[in-house]
């Protein structure tokens, strides 16, 4: 091995530039590798877009949000869209990446993104590219790793609005909806709910009741609190039904309430309550920016290093991929195509629920 390439792909998040600077620093500084980073994830490998990567272009960046590399998550080079005779079509273009990879002399290469991307990549690790992942998603939802890179900071910045909108909720006795990210996984809303003191947490994986949630806010003001904090999951949904968003934004008395299911949980418990108002927060892409956690910033560091020992060692195909307190590598073959979702009988779903915080489903 001589040269090694890197690509961020998918969603960016906290902690990906951590990655890119501890594998190049590794690279260059432990093997001597050259190193180059692709730029707007499979686009670039496509495009043969790249830039050189040493250690002055990785200075700086350890703690920064984001990407230097650029992504894009519309980048899958086996159903890729191009312009043929003036129409979009989906084409696999995947041989002309290998072949770009052959003509810069690229060894091998580490592909840092979350499950589409790292599909990819076993796609390409069939193909006969040495391929080495690196799980990132804040939405925690990856099999064959015990945490992705991204998860914690996004977990402080939930917990700390969670925080933030108790002290208004206080001040006016309202209901306060936190809607946060995870796509069709609870994680997020589970940890920040739990760790920002959430009073009822809908996820997912465990469909709601409305009425249980208006029990709940009724039991609470019997005990003299008159305010309530509900974090929903993006994914969240109600008891025998997917929420369609297009017909709440269509029903919405008030053009500002647009959104998802935080705005759909607003309209619906504003019919039932009379007592609060109610106000919804889309926490939306804020937490996917801004500083990475100190947590995210190691985790992304180990596993930088790691990919690039990986290579040296020679073990493709593989994720980096964290095992208690160690950092190991899982075979992409093994781990793609399945999500890890909330278990609704999980000893964390328990310990929510001891300290008596509902889930909207009793
Ligand atoms: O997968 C990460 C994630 O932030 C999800 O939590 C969210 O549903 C989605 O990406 C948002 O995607 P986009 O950045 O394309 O709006």
């Amino acid at each position: 091995i001589k040269k090694i390439a890197l690509l961020t792909g998918g969603g960016d998040c906290q902690g990906l530039n951590a990655v890119i600077r501890a594998a190049t620093r590794t690279a260059i500084l432990q093997y001597g590798y050259e190193v180059i980073g692709y730029t707007f994830g499979y686009r670039g490998l496509y495009e043969n877009d790249y830039i050189s990567l040493a250690l002055e272009t990785v200075s700086g960046i350890l703690h920064r949000g984001g990407t230097i590399l650029f992504s894009s998550n519309k980048d899958n080079l086996f159903n890729f869209p191009i312009i043929e005779n003036g129409k979009t079509v989906k084409k696999d273009v995947s041989d002309i990446a290998v072949e770009n990879l052959k003509k810069e002399n690229v060894d091998a290469l580490i592909v840092i993104g979350g499950d589409g991307t790292l599909a990819s990549a076993l796609e390409f690790a069939r193909k006969g590219v040495y391929v080495v992942g690196v799980p990132k998603t804040i939405d925690k939802d990856l099999m064959g790793t015990e945490q992705t890179f991204g998860f914690n900071s996004a977990l402080g910045v939930a917990t700390e609005a969670l925080d933030r909108l108790h002290t208004t909720a206080e001040s006016h006795h309202r209901i306060m909806i936190l809607e946060v990210m995870g796509r069709g996984a609870g994680w997020i809303a589970l940890e920040s709910g739990i760790a920002g003191s959430a009073d009822v947490i809908l996820i997912p994986e465990i469909p709601y009741d409305i009425n249980k949630i208006v029990d709940k806010v009724e039991m609470r003001q019997r005990l003299g609190k008159k305010f309530s904090i509900i974090v929903v999951a993006e994914g969240a949904k109600p008891k025998g039904g997917d929420v369609v968003v297009q017909k709440i934004v269509e029903d919405s008395p008030d053009p500002i309430r647009l959104g998802g299911i935080g705005h759909k949980l607003a309209l619906d418990l504003e019919k039932l309550i009379s007592e609060h108002e109610i106000r919804t927060t889309v926490l939306g892409h804020v937490q996917r920016g801004g500083n990475t956690s100190p947590y995210d910033r190691i985790l992304s560091t180990r596993y930088g290093v790691e990919a690039v020992n990986l290579i040296n060692q020679g073990k493709f195909g593989t994720m980096v991929s964290l095992q208690g307190d160690e950092i190991t590598h899982v075979s992409l073959e093994e781990v793609m195509g399945r999500h890890k979702l909330v278990d609704p009988n999980s000893k964390l779903v328990a310990v929510a629920r001891s300290i008596g915080i509902s889930f909207g489903d009793m």
